[in-house]
């Protein structure tokens, strides 16, 4: 059997399906088919998987000319029909894993993709999940789904295991093609099997003894991120306080060339991964009878900060004698991060439904983001789908506040500062600029 699919990675005859064609499924797909293996994504949003045949991306990092040559050959091709499963060798799943409102993961989509694989699963195929998740995720919930209606056996008759997917949006350096992959198979033939056909990528493989290892790596460098960035978070607030401008100490601190990695303090975390995936952690350690509280803490600390803006807007626009109430605010960026288009758990959504809650009228601005939908939460319950506004003089000028919750760099802060009154800066996107308005940077001292 192991011969079997090997032998097909190393002639590059193997077929590939991937669930999930968002911002891990396509540049996934992409690399497969690069690589030379025949790839078909399977998607359940039909939009999508037309976009795709027609080769048009929907994802910043994938460009409609890298599709073209692999979708006019057909070795990139995308469907809604999971009977494409049958004829796949190696099957990739890289759904979504939202959580709950209240922070529990949501594993629905990892069951719907694992049970559309079940009654097409043949033996001597590969299944990969990729979809960030806590560890016993694939040994727990996809290999019963998939043992259980397809009467096959993971350890004899199919490979299984757990890859986590590292790419980060917008990265020009790091990408699918040179970023380390870690796998972890549920036996050393599968870890084998999955290793060799992600060595096919390009990039090089570590493998770790089982998926759980593979599951928990994945939420250690994202817990990590979490940490840290509530460490700074936290040092921030303080320097706030203390009358010390917190960017100049980062910087002085960055000049340590060991020993030492630079966070920047912010209006939160956003994103499908550092807001998500230490809640899985912190939800499965319980099971253990264990509280994971560096977890509980840096969520604490990164959830406050759009609290913390918000206070930072009242202090402005008291000090220019008004109140929040009626006041007109401009938010620029909705972006989870600067310079690409994804508003996924941004913590701009919280900082207009509090402004909102408190009677502000709320504006935004993001030349990534043309619409934006919030609300459907505690905080505002029905929906919204707000629209970018120009970044006109007038509109700058109309504002009681401006707060730069996004720093994208196609932005002109310069401009801003020109021609805004109040500029409430949450990410130090103004640092050494100028102009008229009245500027208050996060982590810098408030009363100067
Ligand atoms: N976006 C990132 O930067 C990133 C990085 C590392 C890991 N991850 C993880 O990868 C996983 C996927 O994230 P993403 O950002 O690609 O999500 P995404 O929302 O961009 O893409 C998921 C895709 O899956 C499709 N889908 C949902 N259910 C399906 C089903 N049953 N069958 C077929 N298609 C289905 C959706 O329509 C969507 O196109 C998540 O677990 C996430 O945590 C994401």
């Amino acid at each position: 059997m192991s011969v079997s699919l090997s032998e097909k990675i190393t002639h590059r005859t193997a077929h590939v399906a991937v669930i999930g064609m968002g911002y891990v499924g396509l540049p996934l797909a992409l690399a497969c088919a690069r690589a030379g293996f025949r790839t078909t994504g399977v998607e359940v949003d039909a939009r999508k998987a037309e976009a795709l045949n027609a080769a048009r991306s929907y994802i910043e990092d994938v460009e409609d000319a890298e599709l073209t040559s692999f979708v006019e050959q057909g070795t990139l091709r995308a469907t809604t029909d999971y009977d494409v499963l049958r004829e796949a060798d190696i099957v990739f799943i890289c759904v979504p894993t939202p959580y709950t409102v209240q922070r529990a993961p949501d594993l629905s989509y990892i069951v719907q993709a694992t049970e559309g694989i079940a009654p097409r699963l043949r033996a001597g195929q590969l299944v990969v999940l990729q979809s960030t998740t806590y560890p016993g995720t694939t040994v727990e919930v996809v290999q019963p789904i998939l043992e259980e209606q397809s009467g096959l056996r993971a350890a004899e008759d199919f490979y299984l295991a757990f890859s986590p997917e590292r790419i980060d949006p917008g990265n020009q350096q790091w990408s699918a093609y040179n970023t380390p992959k870690v796998v972890g198979g549920l036996t050393p033939e599968a870890t084998a099997v999955a290793a060799a056909f992600l060595r096919q990528m390009g990039a090089p493989v570590h493998e770790v003894a089982s998926p759980g290892a593979a599951e928990l790596t994945k939420l250690l460098e994202n817990t990590f991120r979490a940490v840290n960035i509530a460490l700074v978070n936290e040092m921030a607030l303080l320097a706030e306080r203390m009358g010390i401008d917190f960017w100049e100490v980062l910087d002085a601190a960055k000049t340590k060339p060991f020993g030492f990695m630079p966070f920047r303090p912010g209006p939160g975390v956003g994103g499908h991964c550092i807001p998500i995936d230490p809640y899985y952690l912190l939800w499965k350690a319980r099971e253990y009878d264990f509280y994971t509280r560096f977890i509980e803490l840096a969520a604490e600390t990164n959830e406050a900060m759009p609290y913390h803006v918000v206070d930072l807007i009242i202090e402005g626009l008291s000090r220019q004698g008004k109140p929040l109430a009626g006041a007109q605010v401009l938010v620029l960026g909705v972006a989870f991060k600067p310079d690409i288009g994804d508003p996924r758990n941004s913590p701009a959504e919280r900082v207009i439904e509090l402004l909102q809650l408190r009677g502000a009228e709320v504006r935004y601005h993001d030349p990534y983001v043309p619409r934006y939908r919030i609300g459907g939460d505690a905080f505002r319950p029905e929906r919204d789908l707000l629209e970018s506004v120009a970044l006109t003089k007038e509109a700058l000028a109309a504002a009681d506040a401006v707060v730069i919750v996004t720093g994208h760099r196609a932005v002109d802060y310069a401009d801003v500062l020109r021609h805004a009154l109040l500029v409430i800066d949450s990410c130090n996107a103004t640092a050494g600029q100028t102009g008229g308005a009245s500027v208050i940077r996060l982590g810098a001292p408030v009363r100067s």
